[in-house]
């Protein structure tokens, strides 16, 4: 059977199963940290009452205290978890996954040959992390912003989720010389599985980030949208990054066509992020059609 024959008799043996209620691509969701895979719950209820039958999975790993454990020790386990999914699905699924979940998936995306259609990073420090936080004061009661970098930037420090996006704006070279996942994502690191990230990213669709002002999180906020602070805190916008202008790992090439959106949301606190009903209606529902 030739293949486009092929496509028609699966498109139509899944209109048939599915009846008419079709229509929009399976979901994967990924928590962010302390959190569990029930922070997609209201995700789920407006998906399904949007679309009803879409499923929407929420990856059910790393949670509560777990989610602190190193990112690509994260990246590797769930790359088996969602392979069948995130790959052989024909028609592809949706990827929606908040604050540190969003980086996890961003290292989904590099590390599979994927076949996501949209992934839409709500409000994840996708440029890096720099402030003093309630996370920060949690798990590092005895650091600040300031100095935490002594810590994080060691084999020691690494060990811990946080310090793997820890990107601190005066220490550039203690961060490309320790930082081992965000660093190697934005070739910081000039890591030789650069390629291979690349040619997995840019096999998305549309990239969508939704983040915030008012988040209280996310520092800068504008790292929901990979600006970043320069070595004055000045916050230097996606555009002006040095991994957009080398197109380290493809983004410049996706927003040349046309395939980058960022959505700026005032007044949605971090936490608030997944619960609030507007901010799926306005920003989220669209892009799970398209
Ligand atoms: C490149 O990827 C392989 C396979 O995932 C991994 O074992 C290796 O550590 C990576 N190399 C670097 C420099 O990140
Ligand atoms: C930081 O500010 C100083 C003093 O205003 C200036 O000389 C320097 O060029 C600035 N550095 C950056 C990276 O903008
Ligand atoms: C990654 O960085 C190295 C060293 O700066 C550079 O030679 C290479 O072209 C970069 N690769 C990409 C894909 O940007």
């Amino acid at each position: 059977m030739a293949p486009p024959y092929r496509l028609l008799v699966s498109a139509v043996v899944y209109c048939v199963v599915v009846g008419h209620a079709v229509g929009i691509r399976p979901i994967l969701y990924m928590h962010g940290i302390t959190a569990a895979p029930d922070e997609a719950d209201p995700l789920r209820e407006w998906v399904n009452e949007a679309f009803p039958g879409t499923k929407v999975t929420a990856i059910d790993a790393f949670n509560h205290l777990q989610s602190v454990v190193p990112m690509w020790t994260q990246v590797n386990t769930i790359k088996e978890m969602v392979r069948e999914e995130m790959v052989n699905s024909p028609e592809g699924v949706n990827l929606i996954c908040f604050s540190q979940g969003g980086l996890i998936c961003r290292g989904l995306l590099s590390v599979l040959p994927h076949n996501v259609n949209n992934f839409i990073s709500v409000s994840s420090p996708q440029a890096g992390q720099y402030g003093d936080t309630m996370y920060l004061k949690y798990f590092f009661p005895n650091y600040l912003k300031q100095n935490v970098y002594k810590l994080f930037y060691s084999d020691l420090g690494q060990q811990w989720s946080i310090a793997n996006y820890w990107h601190d704006p005066h220490q550039e070279g203690l961060y490309t010389q320790y930082n081992n996942f965000l660093a190697a994502l934005d070739n910081d690191t000039a890591s030789t599985n650069i390629t291979q990230y690349k040619s997995n990213f840019l096999r998305l669709k549309k990239l969508i980030m939704i983040g915030g002002p008012d988040d209280g999180v996310i520092t800068p906020w504008q790292s929901s949208h990979f600006g970043f602070y320069d070595a004055n805190e000045t916050v230097v916008p996606m555009k002006a990054q040095k991994f957009y202008q080398q197109d380290s790992f493809g983004l410049k090439t996706l927003d040349d066509r046309g395939d980058v959106i960022t959505h700026i949301v005032p007044g949605i606190q971090h936490t608030h992020w997944m619960k609030t009903r507007m901010v799926f209606e306005k920003y989220i529902r669209g892009w799970l059609t398209d």
